[in-house]
């Protein structure tokens, strides 16, 4: 099963499945949190990926462990875990820095809600990623991402090591969330009715462009609006379905392995990898926003190019109307805690 499943894995679009292969390299991947609901199955995921060929396992409590136990599955990575006081080492020769460290929601919270807790811890995992590994591309999974990338950023700025195409806020979810469920609507396999998701990572900053996809342009009226809503609040059901232990996990491993996947596959020299991330971005700039998710095609030096947001419909005006404000106000609210 497996040996068929990995020849169909190099031969066929990487939008079907979760990981793909294109070329042999040397990458060794660090997860930071990673004895967390989501580190746990993201370091399996990563185990099971044939582009990481190391992984190395940080959290302030249960790194080792978890380690231990990822190290037996019979891919060729290896794996080493590290605790609390071994961050540096565990830094040590990473390319690839994956952060889902952090407090996640409980029933009634907010993304925003999460930002006391989770600026510090976000602030001084990326001071050592700048001070050991200078040169890793960072993906932020710790939320708010609309604001804790932007303090990734100016933490690395500080440092003088920030390098703008090497730091990716996770959105995946969205876009993963938005093709099942859509798919669901329409009655056709998630694989063929992917949406692009622009915006930030939040509630209203969540911008599906439902019309830009020839299923989703199909769906009008209540239904659309419903669609609209339940891709930018999905992530309530979870909380609320958890009762108050957490927030989705293992969906976002997996949304997590996948974003992953395609940047090593861009960083390998793959033509054509193309995925919403929330990146520093010219597109809004000029009102003030310098971080948004768009398409991002993704290529050897991490962001090659930023795509336009393309054409919208009125209703799809009217949600971004109502993202840019928010993201804002997110964005600069990351901004001062570090300044
Ligand atoms: P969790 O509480 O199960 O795990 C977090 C882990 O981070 C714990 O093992 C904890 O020990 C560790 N940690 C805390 N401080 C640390 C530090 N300074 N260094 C290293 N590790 C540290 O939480 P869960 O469910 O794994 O969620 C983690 C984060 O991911 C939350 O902020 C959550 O909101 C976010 N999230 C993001 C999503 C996205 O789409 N980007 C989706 C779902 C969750």
């Amino acid at each position: 099963i497996f040996a068929r499943s990995a020849a169909r894995a190099l031969s066929t679009p990487s939008s079907s499945r979760l990981f793909s292969a294109s070329a042999a390299a040397h990458t060794k991947v660090a997860v930071l949190g990673a004895g967390g609901g989501i580190g746990q199955p993201l370091s399996l995921l990563l185990k099971n990926d044939p582009l990481v060929t190391s992984l190395s396992l940080y959290d302030i409590r249960g790194a080792p462990g978890v380690a231990a136990d990822v190290s037996h599955v019979d891919t060729a990575s290896e794996v080493k875990g590290y605790a609390a006081d071994q961050l540096d080492q565990a830094l040590e020769g990473v390319k690839v820095v994956v952060i889902p460290a952090g407090v996640p929601r409980k029933p009634g919270m907010t993304r925003d809600d999460l930002f006391n807790t989770n600026a510090s811890i976000v602030r001084d995992l990326a001071a050592a990623v700048g001070r050991v590994a200078p040169d890793a591309h960072i993906l932020v999974i710790s939320n708010p991402v609309n604001s804790t990338v932007p303090i990734v950023a100016a933490t690395l700025e500080k440092a003088g090591a920030f390098d703008p195409k090497r730091l990716f806020g996770i959105t995946t979810l969205d876009v993963v969330r938005a093709a099942r469920f859509l798919s669901g609507i329409v009655e056709a396999t998630p694989n063929e009715t992917p949406v692009t998701v622009v915006g930030g990572h939040s509630g209203a900053t969540i911008v599906p462009l439902l019309s830009q996809s020839p299923h989703g342009k199909a769906v009008k009226g209540e239904k659309y609006e419903k669609l609209v809503h339940r891709i930018q609040f999905g992530g309530d059901e979870v909380v609320q379905a958890k009762d108050g232990a957490g927030s989705a996990t293992l969906s976002m491993a997996y949304a997590g392995a996948k974003f992953t996947n395609s940047l090593l596959r861009g960083l390998n020299g793959e033509k054509g990898v193309i995925t919403p991330t929330f990146v520093k971005s010219p597109l809004f700039a000029d009102q003030g926003i310098d971080f948004f998710s768009s398409n991002v095609e993704l290529g050897p030096n991490g962001v090659e190019k930023i795509h336009p947001i393309g054409e919208l419909t009125a209703e799809e005006e009217k949600l971004l109307a109502a993202c840019l404000p928010e993201l804002k106000k997110n964005i600069e609210k990351g901004k001062a805690f570090v300044a």
